[in-house]
């Protein structure tokens, strides 16, 4: 089934300049991008879009991290697109992450992992409506 899911370049892989890099990598497995912006999130839209982290240890770090430059937020469609997506990114933690993996790749850390993938049809839909408030789509 054709599914649509939401992938974010982090602000590591924007400063470093590996955003065309994965997005080679991102076409090269199949995924058509649907839509496509830079972005610089504050810390009320990044605390809202990793909500479900609020209780985590790690969050202050996130938010500070993923509100520390641009980052490139997409919509992504594909056979399969949420559970692709994750394979190709690979593990959170880059230094677990697949040889081959973009986090393997471009990641640096736990933290610093260079992408984001909804991990579920729920978060991708969450997520596609709250980086993407004005993108229609037919009904499928
Ligand atoms: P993401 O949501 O960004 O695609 O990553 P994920 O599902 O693989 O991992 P998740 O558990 O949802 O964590 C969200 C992001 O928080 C940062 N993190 N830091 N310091 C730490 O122990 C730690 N653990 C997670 C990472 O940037 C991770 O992608
Ligand atoms: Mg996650």
């Amino acid at each position: 089934m054709q599914e649509k899911t939401l992938c974010i370049i982090k602000p590591d892989a924007y400063r470093a300049g590996n955003v065309g890099a994965i997005l080679a990598q991102i076409e090269e497995n199949q995924f058509r991008i649907v839509a496509l912006k830079l972005i610089r999130m504050d810390k009320e839209k990044a605390s809202g879009f990793y909500a479900v982290h609020r209780e985590k240890p790690f969050f202050g770090d996130l938010i500070r991290f993923m509100t520390s430059d641009a980052a490139v937020a997409m919509i992504l469609e594909r056979e399969g697109a949420i559970v692709a997506l994750r394979k190709i990114l690979g593990a959170t933690d880059s230094a677990k992450a697949s040889q081959g993996t973009i986090r393997h790749r471009f990641g640096t850390s736990v933290e610093k992992n260079a992408v984001h993938g909804s991990d579920s049809p729920e978060s991708a839909a969450f997520e596609i409506r709250y980086l993407f408030p004005d993108v229609q789509f037919p009904p499928s």
